[in-house]
């Protein structure tokens, strides 16, 4: 496995595979089996997985997130080795932002709710660096979690936005034992925090049992009452349409639709998601 950390070195190397088929996984590190679920699809569909590990600092609306953000580079890289990625890019603040990026997508209504109305900016800039890192590698396909639902439509409208030529693949929500999803962010949980915050995909599972007798307001008032006491403060939990991310009314209204939720355990936010058709 290469360890890049210049474009220009990243563009040599990958020139010297050509023609091949080229898979990006983009990360922030502190890799778990989420992301390395991603990796392993990529190597299965490509004859060249990159994986970036960078993490974006225009995309934290709250600096005390940036600077809590984990960073364990070696374990990533062992990580990544050991699930057959080809290349990993690891870049400087500097080498991604020579210069401050003031582009301003209109990434349209699948980027104001939700995470786009609780934390303005943040698709702006994840839609700054995915384009950056989509120039930089010219990936066939790209992979992407769906633990990160709404991530996936901004990025579907960012590409078709700059007309980029690359297919958007989304991988399913790996879990931890408990059922909770694993997230970078779950080693910032206490080990009581952690074992507390398994109820939110609990509760989201049973919320699909729920919904088959309830409507759509009701379920969302039902999953709000369940984890409205400590140490859960709830940001928000949408049931929106599984393509516009715009709230449906009634479950009659889409053939796709999914629970959104965005929850802090303590001083940690969560999101996670659920199908219920
Ligand atoms: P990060 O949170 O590191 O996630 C990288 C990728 O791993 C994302 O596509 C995310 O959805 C996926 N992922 C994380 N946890 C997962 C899980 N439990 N199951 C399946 N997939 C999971 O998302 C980002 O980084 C950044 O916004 C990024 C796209 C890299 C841009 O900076």
């Amino acid at each position: 496995m290469q360890v890049i950390k210049k474009i220009s070195e990243l563009q040599a190397a990958l020139q010297a595979q050509k023609p091949a088929v080229v898979g990006l996984v983009p990360t922030m590190g502190a890799l778990h089996e989420g992301h390395l679920s991603l990796i392993k699809r990529c190597t299965s569909e490509c004859d060249v997985c990159v994986a970036s590990v960078f993490v974006n600092p225009t995309q934290f609306n709250d600096k005390g997130d940036l600077e809590r953000y984990p960073r364990t580079p070696e374990a990533d890289c062992q990580l990544l080795e050991s699930a057959g990625c080809d290349i990993v890019f690891m870049p400087t603040v500097e080498e991604m932002y020579p210069e401050p990026d003031t582009r301003v997508f209109d990434l349209g209504p699948v980027s104001e709710v939700m995470e786009g109305k609780y934390r303005p900016g943040h698709f702006n800039g994840v839609a700054q660096i995915v384009s950056k890192l989509f120039y930089a590698v010219q990936p066939d396909k790209a992979y992407f979690g769906e633990k990160d639902f709404q991530q996936i439509a901004v990025i579907r409208s960012m590409v078709d936005l700059l007309k980029i030529k690359v297919e958007i693949i989304p991988c399913p929500i790996v879990r931890e034992e408990s059922s909770l999803a694993k997230s970078s962010r779950n080693t910032l949980l206490t080990e009581l925090q952690r074992k507390k915050a398994a109820k939110i995909s609990q509760v989201l599972a049973k919320s699909c049992t729920f919904a088959m007798s309830h409507t759509v307001e009701e379920t969302i008032a039902w999953v709000g009452e369940q984890l409205k006491s400590r140490p859960f403060r709830m940001d928000y939990y949408e049931i929106v349409d599984g393509k516009s991310l715009q709230p449906v009314r009634n479950w009659s209204d889409s053939d796709s639709i999914v629970g959104c939720i965005a929850i802090y355990c303590g001083k940690i936010r969560l999101i996670d998601n659920i199908r219920y058709k």
